[in-house]
């Protein structure tokens, strides 16, 4: 109910703005005054009966004016214009049916957003005369540069908005200029202090109401009157205008027709679109239905002698401001027109245009509001200059000239950003280049990837990643694909990764790999036939049994090779090797090597071998996470917590990353010391005895960092378990 309410006065606050704005209009564009009305109830009844958009309000439009001013003149008569509205009419029912008006949600946001600033600096500037008494130009004209019929009395003489204010300020209207400003400062006052009390009262009805009594009680020398009221022509049937059917044959009606109903169309949407931007609600308007209503609009205004009509922003800025819930106000706002053009002409006249200019000069400010500059410039360039431009463009354009240009400028900014987003990172070492393609990589990548590509030195290796690819665009597979024949030319190393249809090695690196691979069983071969030579009985020996007298515990690097820095022979060394020589007593792997090699060979020594340049050692050094791999390496990181103070005193980083090898390697064998499984076997045996290595890969030579007697002794006595050998376990058995 209060909705209601609310709708009701909205639709009052719309009717009184709408009702000077139809008649200007038609001024503007030629046309009879009756059928600036005609459209505007048109627009009220019949498209917001039929529109799903809550909040637009349709009616004659500012933005058709100059098409319409030409047609009429090109068709030679308003009758004969009012048959190509009806064809408008038709076309726009058609384009709903094809379902055309979704293109709409294609408009950039900052050109949308340009507009309605745009449409309220437009507000404000045009307004302004009328607000201080200065009604050359009719009410609701909207481009930069006035036609002949933009001016009440006929004969522009290149006057524009700014030519316009200029003369404004040199012909102030002293009673216009009261209730002007007395209207803007009560609307401003409302909002400010009254609105939250009287919530279903707009300010606008209450500034116009009391601007119609302040002018009765002003003298005779400052009373407004004439033409800077509101002046309703009677609606009479005899008045009414109809479409002129012979037109039908001229080929011009056609085109007129198109152009209408294309322009009507894309206002209709964009001002949909933008009120629904608005709209605190935040419901949306389908954009097919509204064009249907439109065709519908424009079909039944033709009909009756109407305007062209669209959803216009203006007035659905003022439904908005005036506090509309829904369509009602919409609708209503149409019976208005039609009531006071009807009945109460006599009371409508008698409202100043100054107070009607006071209430679109404060929607007009609410819209250009310098916030949205500030939040678009938050955005970046390329939403602000789209933006900037689309203002600009209107200002001294129009509506529809100045949406194209800032669509286009929109558009090569979306455009640019395609094209700047990475789609691709270079990396380069030493002899090879790496290629790392991103999620999307588009036909826009495909100029700088093609550069890069050109850069690859020759008798180097190029690797392209694409494993995080998740679409590559056909262009840039082609461009790879071609880029594989040049390569071969330059000697150039191609390797593909996880691209789907690209093969990754080629042929010659297949055939390469697979000779490394044959030459493993060839050496064998020739290895088995040196050793028979020298010890026919080799293999036979060997296979009797093994009794080694080493545990060797190193590091995988493939560049410390048990056997070979030792110099021993098949069959001296049990070796286990993971990364960076760890010794975990949760790595069931080394803990069963260990017990095997003490209980059952039963080794004199254990040797743990860490390395001076290891890479395991030096990734726990760093703070960069190498996913699994941290946990294996974790123990180095503890090695270098529990050395703190040692590390400290050494300065040279080199030499301190030595130091922390050694320290891994101590700390190894005490924790090989520390298993029962060693300790066991010491209390038994005495041994075996555990020693500490680090192999210097620039030199060759190993260093012992004489470890096995001092660490046994050191070992905190929780460590040294008690057994009762008198007792069979299960180690006795064998
Ligand atoms: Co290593």
């Amino acid at each position: 109910m209060a909705n209601l309410k609310k709708d009701i006065a909205a639709s009052i606050a719309v009717g009184l703005v709408a009702i000077p704005l139809c008649l200007g209009i038609a001024h503007a564009s030629g046309a009879p005054l009756m059928s600036g009305l005609v459209a505007g109830i048109t627009g009220g009844l019949v498209i917001g009966s039929m529109s799903k958009s809550n909040l637009a309000v349709s009616g004659p439009a500012a933005g058709l004016t100059t098409i319409v001013l030409a047609a009429i003149a090109t068709l030679g008569s308003y009758e004969a214009f009012l048959t190509a509205v009806v064809l408008a009419g038709i076309l726009q029912v058609i384009f709903g049916k094809l379902r055309v008006g979704g293109l709409s949600r294609l408009f950039p946001s900052p050109v949308i957003k340009g507009m309605l600033s745009a449409i309220g600096l437009i507000l404000i500037m045009k307004q302004f005369p009328h607000l201080v008494g200065f009604d050359k130009e009719s009410f609701g004209v909207e481009e930069f540069f006035d036609t002949d019929k933009d001016i009440e009395s006929g004969s522009a003489q290149g006057l524009n908005t700014f030519r316009m204010i200029i003369l404004a300020f040199s012909s102030l209207e002293p009673g216009a200029l009261l209730i002007g400003l007395t209207s803007l400062a009560l609307l401003y006052f409302w909002d400010w202090k009254m609105a939250k009390r009287f919530p279903i009262i707009p300010g606008s009805l209450v500034a116009v109401g009391v601007a119609v009594l302040i002018n009765q009680m002003l003298g005779a020398g400052m009373r407004v009157a004439g033409k800077h009221l509101v002046s309703v022509p009677e609606l009479h049937p005899n008045n009414f205008v109809h479409p002129d059917w012979a037109a039908l044959s001229n080929p011009h009606v056609y085109l007129v027709a198109l152009t209408i109903a294309l322009v009507a169309s894309v206002e209709s949407l964009l001002s949909v679109e933008a009120l629904d931007r608005l709209d605190p609600q935040n419901r949306r308007t389908p954009p097919n239905s509204e064009l249907l209503a439109q065709g519908v609009g424009n079909l039944i205004s033709g009909l009756l002698g109407g305007l062209p009509v669209t959803a216009v922003i203006v007035r659905g800025s003022v439904n908005m401001a005036a506090g509309a819930t829904s369509k009602r106000s919409a609708i209503m706002h149409g019976a208005w027109i039609l009531i006071a053009s009807l009945g109460l002409r006599n009371g409508i006249n008698a409202i100043p245009l100054a107070a009607l200019a006071a209430v679109l000069v404060h929607v007009g400010i609410k819209m250009a509001h310098p916030r949205t500059l500030q939040q678009m410039s938050k955005r970046g360039w390329s939403q602000l200059i789209p933006f900037v431009v689309t203002v600009l463009a209107i200002l001294f354009t129009d509506l529809l000239i100045g949406i194209c240009v800032g669509t286009l400028v929109s558009g090569c900014f979306i455009l640019r950003n395609l094209h700047a987003a990475k789609g691709f990172t270079v990396h380069k070492s030493g002899l090879i280049t790496r290629i790392k393609l991103h999620q999307e990589v588009t036909f826009f990548h495909k100029v700088r990837l093609s550069s890069v590509l050109e850069a690859v030195p020759a008798d180097s290796i190029l690797e392209v990643d694409g494993s995080e690819a998740r679409t590559i665009d056909h262009d840039v597979l082609d461009l790879l694909e071609l880029f594989k024949g040049q390569a071969a030319h330059k000697n150039i190393e191609i390797i593909f990764g996880g691209i789907s249809l690209m093969q990754s090695f080629s042929d010659k690196q297949m055939a390469a790999m697979q000779a490394e691979y044959d030459a493993l069983l060839s050496n064998n071969q020739a290895w088995v036939e040196g050793c028979q030579k020298e010890d026919p009985q080799y293999f036979e020996r060997m296979a009797i049994g093994q009794k080694p007298t080493f545990l060797f515990i190193g590091c995988s690097d493939s560049r410390v090779p048990a056997e070979v820095i030792t110099r021993t022979e098949a069959g001296q060394l049990f070796v286990h090797r993971n990364i960076a020589n760890v010794v975990s007593l949760h790595d069931m792997n080394l803990m069963s090597v260990l017990q095997y090699s003490v209980e059952h060979l039963v080794v004199p020594h254990i040797i743990v071998c860490g390395h001076y340049g290891c890479g395991g050692v030096h990734a726990a050094l760093s703070s960069q996470s190498f996913g699994l791999i941290d946990n294996w390496i974790h123990p180095i990181k503890k090695v270098v917590d529990d050395n703190q103070a040692e590390l400290a005193s050494i300065l040279d980083p080199e030499q301190k990353e030595r130091r922390i090898i050694e320290l891994h390697v101590l700390a190894q064998v005490r924790n090989i010391l520390k298993t029962p499984v060693v300790q066991r076997s010491i209390q038994k045996l005495g041994i075996p005895r555990v020693h500490g290595w680090v192999y210097d890969m620039t030199t060759g030579k190993i260093k012992d960092l004489k470890a096995d007697v001092n660490l046994q002794d050191d070992l905190h006595p929780v460590f040294h378990y008690e057994y009762d050998f008198q007792k069979k376990t299960p180690a006795a058995k064998h």
